[in-house]
């Protein structure tokens, strides 16, 4: 220990081997109890718990005094022999447990208020509401289960870039100010002072960048890129978030896929699992068809059946209008359907919320099948489901965009059944062959089913004439125990083709030149077939912390209305600000939620 160093190492890295070691520590006080003739207190500090003992044995009064001073989360520095503890740790959940430190100096070098929202809490006891744990960010951070979950996102994030770089990837960075590059999202604007009326925006990704490094000769390019969506936003939506963003030149499809899959291997591995590579390919169409979703959850059967051709004479009117009326009859057998009428009510209610008419249910006993659905599809078409004595089958009838998603939700919710038992821990799939295009149900024009870069899939491009809503692209989702990690595609080399999709996107010559010109030139100069991926890094880092939020993996992280609590943003700007911008604000919006 430097006589200089204001501490000799961290407090939650003692060990038994340190033992008789006089150390400096320096943290904050997690917890104190003041036993009359005797103090004890938590230090804490990034590495965990180590209780400070002060006793006049060891500590002199003066030590004593300060030491019944000490009120929580305050700053200290502290020097100490490091001793046997004579009683266990209570908060066995990180720190050195078996060791205390003997103290003969305290300095309190940094005074506390009393804090807003508790750092420590005692086994079992709530958080904070989390508006209230956003709006005192610092304090939460202190939290050991934060502390933890940004340290693990900081060797994640080491570990993708060692694994790409040794892959012979170059890390470079694109413009924050930029050009809008489409992703699906809103942009958010950046005003230009020096030239007043223009904005730049930010990037919703790297994507055109990185195309454009291609055509430049970088060939293998990655970066861990910030990106920017003004979306509305969910649990696992950010405005502001990250990417392991890739791109290759001269690669297959495959090509890409196997990169990922380094990539995602190290990780996970890094997180302590193991996951076999490559990783099981499904055509979107077929997930679809056997889990009504484009990112199912694979570590569990339950798939979808079409029982279309099942429906005979004695189905219920309603059943036979859905079916002439272009819709399927498609669901479910669970084999130890057990389910109580409460679940099935549940379960009833999920189908209806993606706009089914109801969830038609029976239930096969010893002696024949009971339920609603006996009426609703007949015996017949009970039996050919082929479900065996104790299942239930649970079915709806729609057109595919209800039962597609009425399925698929009851599955997931029938995998959330209590005792419910995975077939396996970590299931991973590529999902590929996106349809090129999706229609938009407001417009009923084409939107990209990605972005309009993708390159149509080799045998459809002729369908781009014809029917380009059967055309499949060159597009695929990494999917993960039902999450979408990350999307890539190969992309679009050919001007005459990328001049096709925009004019299916409705974007005019002139439009797209104006738009995309710099990307359209880039191709024009001599553009290498190229492809790549982005892994959207905060939803790895959730998963493999086991947090149920992004918010839990990114130190100042938005509310779901895109509010940062914490330093209160966004906010209004004062007007000589906004005219020096040549800005003007037409209409203030009331407040809005939180
Ligand atoms: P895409 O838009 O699918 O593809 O994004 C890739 C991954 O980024 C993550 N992601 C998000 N994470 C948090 N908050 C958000 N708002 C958010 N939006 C997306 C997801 C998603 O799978 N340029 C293409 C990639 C490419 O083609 O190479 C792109 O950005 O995990």
């Amino acid at each position: 220990m430097s006589a200089t160093a204001l501490r000799s190492g961290r407090a939650g890295a003692l060990t038994r081997q340190d033992l008789g070691r006089t150390v400096r520590l320096g943290g904050w006080v997690h917890r104190v109890r003041d036993l009359g003739g005797l103090v004890f207190a938590d230090l804490r500090d990034l590495a965990g718990l180590v209780q400070l003992s002060f006793d006049p044995r060891w500590s002199s009064p003066e030590v004593m005094r300060a030491a019944a001073r000490l009120g929580t989360e305050c700053v200290v520095l502290v020097e100490g022999l490091v001793a046997q503890r004579p009683e266990p740790a209570t908060d066995q959940s990180m720190g050195s447990r078996d060791v205390e430190v003997q103290v003969t100096a305290l300095r309190v070098v940094g005074q506390a208020s009393t804090p807003a929202i508790p750092v420590a809490r005692n086994e079992g006891e709530e958080l904070p509401a989390e508006e209230l744990r956003l709006r005192h960010r610092v304090l939460d951070l202190r939290r050991p289960e934060l502390q933890k979950n940004l340290v693990l996102r900081h060797h994640l994030l080491q570990r993708a870039r060692q694994t790409l770089t040794g892959l012979g990837f170059l890390e470079i960075e694109t413009p924050i100010l930029t050009r809008p590059t489409p992703e699906g999202a809103r942009d958010y604007l950046v005003p230009s002072r020096v030239h007043p009326g223009e904005f730049y925006a930010l990037p919703q990704s790297p994507q055109i960048y990185k195309q454009l490094l291609m055509v430049a000769g970088y060939d293998r390019y990655f970066q861990i890129a910030r990106c920017f969506r003004d979306e509305d936003l969910r649990a696992d939506r950010q405005p502001e978030f990250t990417q392991i963003d890739l791109e290759a030149s001269f690669v297959s499809a495959e090509d890409v896929q196997e990169v990922v899959e380094q990539v995602l291997v190290e990780l996970w591995q890094l997180a302590g699992h193991e996951v076999p590579v490559p990783f099981v390919r499904l055509a979107w169409r077929d997930a679809m068809e056997r889990f009504g979703v484009d990112k199912p959850d694979l570590r569990f059967d339950l798939e979808l059946k079409d029982w279309t051709a099942l429906a005979d004479d004695t189905v219920a009117p309603f059943v036979r209008d859905a079916i002439s009326g272009g819709g399927r009859l498609r669901g479910i057998v669970v084999p130890d359907g057990a389910l109580s009428r409460k679940e099935l009510d549940a379960l009833g209610v999920v189908a209806k919320a993606s706009g089914a008419g109801g969830l038609i249910w029976a239930r096969r006993t010893d002696t024949g099948w009971e339920g609603q659905g006996v009426k609703a599809v007949g015996t017949a078409m009970l039996d050919g489901t082929g479900g065996g004595v104790g299942c239930t089958v649970l079915a709806v009838t729609g057109p595919d965009r209800v039962t597609s998603p009425a399925l698929s939700g009851v599955r997931l919710a029938l995998s959330r059944r209590p005792g419910f038992v995975m077939a396996r821990e970590h299931a991973f799939c590529w999902v590929v062959d996106f349809p090129l295009f999706e229609l938009d149900p407001g417009s009923g024009s084409h939107v990209p089913a990605h972005h309009p870069f993708t390159a149509p899939h080799p045998d459809d491009v002729a369908l781009l004439e014809t029917a380009p809503e059967r055309c499949r692209a060159q597009h695929y989702d990494a999917v993960y125990n039902g999450n979408e990690l990350g999307s890539g595609s190969i992309r679009i080399t050919d001007i005459a083709v990328q001049g096709t999709i925009f004019r299916l996107l409705g974007l005019e010559h002139d439009e797209a030149q104006r738009r995309f010109g710099f990307l359209l030139d880039g191709l024009a100069a001599g553009a290498p077939p190229h492809g790549g991926f982005a892994l959207g890094f905060d939803r790895i880092a959730m998963l493999l912390a086991g947090a149920p939020s992004l918010r839990d993996v990114i130190a100042f992280p938005k509310t779901t209305a895109a509010r940062a609590l914490f330093e209160g943003a966004p906010t209004p700007v004062g007007r000589a600000e906004l005219e020096a911008l040549g800005i003007r604000v037409a209409r203030a919006e009331r407040e809005q939620p939180v």
